[in-house]
């Protein structure tokens, strides 16, 4: 059996993060490799009630460290019930968010402390950091136009946010990608879906 990985998939509105994550679990059937796709916030049945919380619209303000503490909330539940158990048991665990998510979102789009972000990511994760991080980086005016155009209901509480918001969160991804070149693969995902999984097979390649 081959080591279990842990793997994340980030980026903004629109990237194509769901279609990547379905290809990779795809891709690591036909390897015969046991594999799990999940995603944040959410993952577990209470995760995903924290989900619905962060995410609807409601009539009460949520503040930007009320929101990055939820995001952990929901990653303590999510780590401790579904990630560690299933890479416990030798299984690739394919991750739509994570931490990441948290520091460009909460901290580039919100501006919320990098310095709390990383105490809570102790707090949560101890020394568990995915293997490997594929950033798939778009320019948010595409990305945003692409998530609209195929979502029929209302707008969340993210996809509601600005151009200006969604450009912090990208120069934020790519920051991160910067600082930890080992972990993070930058895709560009305004390429050809096949060329798109081309380079993610690549990737997939290297890592087994
Ligand atoms: P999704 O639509 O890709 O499933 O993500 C839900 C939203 O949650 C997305 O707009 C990004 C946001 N988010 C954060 O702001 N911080 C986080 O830590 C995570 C995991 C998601």
């Amino acid at each position: 059996m081959s080591m279990a990985r842990f793997l994340t998939l980030e980026g903004i509105e629109g990237a194509g993060k769901s279609t990547v994550g379905k290809f990779v679990l795809g891709w690591l059937a036909r390897q015969r490799i046991p594999g799990r796709l999940t995603r944040e916030p959410g993952g577990t049945p209470l995760a995903e009630r924290v989900r619905q919380l962060v995410l609807e619209r409601g009539s009460e303000p949520l503040s930007p460290v009320a929101e990055t503490l939820l995001m952990f909330a929901a990653r303590d539940l999510h780590l401790k019930n579904l990630i560690r158990p299933a890479l416990e048991r030798g299984e690739w665990v394919i991750c739509d968010r994570f931490t990441d998510a948290t520091r460009a979102y909460q901290g580039s789009g919100r501006g919320v402390d990098a310095g709390l972000i990383e105490t809570l990511a102790g707090a949560v994760q101890g020394k568990l950091e995915p293997d490997c991080t594929l950033l798939l980086d778009l320019p948010p005016s595409v990305g945003l136009a692409r998530a609209r155009s195929r979502e029929a209901g209302p707008a969340d509480r993210f996809e509601a946010e600005t151009l200006a918001f969604f450009e912090r969160v990208r120069s934020g991804y790519l920051e991160l990608a910067r600082r930890a070149p080992r972990r993070f693969r930058v895709i560009d995902a305004s390429a050809a879906l096949a060329a798109v999984e081309a380079r993610v097979e690549a990737i997939l390649e290297d890592l087994v």
